[in-house]
């Protein structure tokens, strides 16, 4: 009895119907604009923070094959994702496609575990937002008290020229190989990080009053920060010296990981957050004004571009930087330095693209938040008011403000890196169920219509979720730890509230 319960699916009759009838949302986002939407939230921290480090650390240039390899991964999700986004036309993205295939319990399970891509991914990303402001103000001058800038507790040191920066072991590290001791320098310990609570304020204002505004606000992000890419890549191909390209795969040094293919791999592992977020597209449908046409040209279209520019900067950046230099926090901004004086302006530039960037990338995100809330509450996994509706905005207002209060009170709290490392893996966790949900369709339901078709199947779902599996597997036990629990916390859930309220098992009792 429990068993049929657990594994129930929702017939796709039911999404279908939800997705016409009484929809409640407004058909607003074309084609263009969801193709926007999966590129604000794609193109931000990856490129903007993480390549340098992964070129420094583990791949050097052959970090270009990083990013192919992750691309490919995250092609084959996409692909994936396409299909059920073209069948399953309604918001709740893979949780719905779940729910189809693979039942309840383990809808709940990927519903529960996309909090940690989207709510999480937009804290990590604000943290991420709130270096680059504090940095841009430095440099007109305006200074934000330090204590006020990072995560609760964090010790921060002040290094001249750099300004204050949290302690890690590298920086320690990096300061000794100078001469430099960092207990002689001054330290303060931190309390909040308020810009980056400012940015999820004022991101889940802008999102209450209508998905309108926020695609247009999208839309001017994305337009900035794709042109300073393009900037960036058409300046600096006239800067690149052939010479930093050799060896185009620095020799293994002898410990997993560190450069050679081993570290190919590894920088392959860290660039994924690069890619996180095409799948958000996928949770608007309920807003797309064709959805079966035009969500797979959004998922794969966002991804696809984001895909060419990641793979254009890493050539570029590498061959006007040596990689060993990379291992910064602005890698782009270091790349701009190495092209002389003459390019000068194009640093401030370079940080404002990178602000508009992650503005649209936590907008993204909590965008797609509270549309999985809508759905889970319309199922009655979650409580009604997380798919309340507001009467004149027409957003799923109860749910972005829960979204935006936790996403705040993290990114207040939390460091950058435990919280990117849980969004990696609950990602990757995602892709891998939407993958086997393709499979088990395709088996179960062959007749059901598919305006766009996964190609190679079951090649491709098989090969998606091999190498996310694969990629989880690279992450550290600690991450591990802390997805267990929150899973653990999702299940007691599921069990106390969720399958008591399931509306599909109301209504299959009332039949
Ligand atoms: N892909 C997004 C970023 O790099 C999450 O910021």
């Amino acid at each position: 009895m429990m068993n049929s319960r657990l594994f129930r699916t929702k017939p796709m009759l039911d999404h279908t119907h939800q997705a016409s009838d009484n929809n409640e949302m407004k058909r607003a986002l074309s084609a263009t604009n969801l193709t926007t939407l999966g590129i604000g939230a794609v193109i931000g921290a990856g490129i903007f923070v993480l390549t340098g480090q992964a070129a420094a650390q583990y791949a050097g240039p052959a970090i270009v094959i990083s990013f192919l390899i992750s691309g490919l991964a995250c092609l084959f999700a996409g692909l994936c994702y396409a299909e059920f986004a073209s069948m399953i036309p309604i918001s709740g993205s893979a949780y719905t496609y779940a729910y189809s295939t693979l039942g309840e319990f383990i809808a709940w399970i990927i519903g529960w575990d996309l909090i940690l891509e989207y709510l999480f991914a937009a804290s990590t990303v604000s943290v991420g937002w709130s270096g680059y402001v504090v940095s841009f103000l430095k440099d007109f001058g305006i200074n934000i008290p330090p204590q006020f800038t990072a995560a609760y507790s964090t010790v921060l040191v002040n290094i001249p020229d750099l300004g204050w920066k949290p302690i890690t072991d590298q920086l320690t590290a990096s300061l000794a190989s100078s001469g430099v001791l960092i207990a002689s320098l001054p330290h303060i310990t931190a309390v909040l990080n308020l810009p980056a609570m400012f940015i999820v304020a004022l991101i889940t204002i802008l999102l209450i009053i209508g998905i309108k505004e926020s695609a247009s606000f999208n839309n001017i992000m994305v337009m900035i920060k794709v042109f300073v890419i393009v900037l960036f890549i058409g300046i600096g191909f006239f800067f690149v010296h052939k010479a930093n390209w050799h060896p185009f795969i620095p020799e293994n040094t002898g410990v997993w990981g560190h450069f050679g293919w081993s570290g190919i791999l590894r920088g392959s592992a860290v660039i994924f957050f690069a890619y996180i977020g095409f799948d958000a597209v996928s949770t608007a449908a309920q807003e797309a004004k064709n959805p079966q046409r035009d969500m797979p040209i959004g998922i794969l279209g966002s991804l696809g571009i984001s895909t060419i520019l990641y793979i254009l900067v890493a050539i570029v950046l590498t061959g006007i930087v040596s990689y060993t230099f990379l291992n910064v926090a602005d890698p782009i901004a270091v790349g701009v330095n190495e092209m002389g004086a003459g390019l000068f302006w194009l640093r401030p530039i370079i940080k404002i693209a990178a602000i508009a960037g992650l503005s649209s990338v936590i907008l993204v995100m909590m965008l797609g938040q509270p549309r999985i809330f809508y759905a889970m509450s319309k199922d009655g996994l979650l409580p009604a008011k997380f798919s309340k509706i507001h009467p004149r905005f027409k957003t799923p207002y109860y749910s972005t403000v829960i979204t935006g209060v936790v996403a705040l009170i993290l990114a207040g709290i939390l460091p950058i890196n435990i919280l990117g490392e849980l969004v990696s893996i609950g990602t990757l966790l995602a892709f891998a169920i939407v993958c086997v949900g393709i499979l088990v369709l395709r088996y179960k339901r062959p007749e059901l219509k598919r305006p766009f078709k996964t190609p190679l199947v079951p090649l491709v779902p098989i090969l998606g979720a091999g190498i996310c599996l694969l990629q989880m597997y690279s992450l550290p036990f600690d991450t591990w730890l802390r997805l267990i629990i929150w899973m653990a916390i999702g299940i007691i859930i599921y069990f106390t509230y969720s399958i008591k309220n399931s509306k599909l098992v109301k209504n299959a009792k009332k039949v």
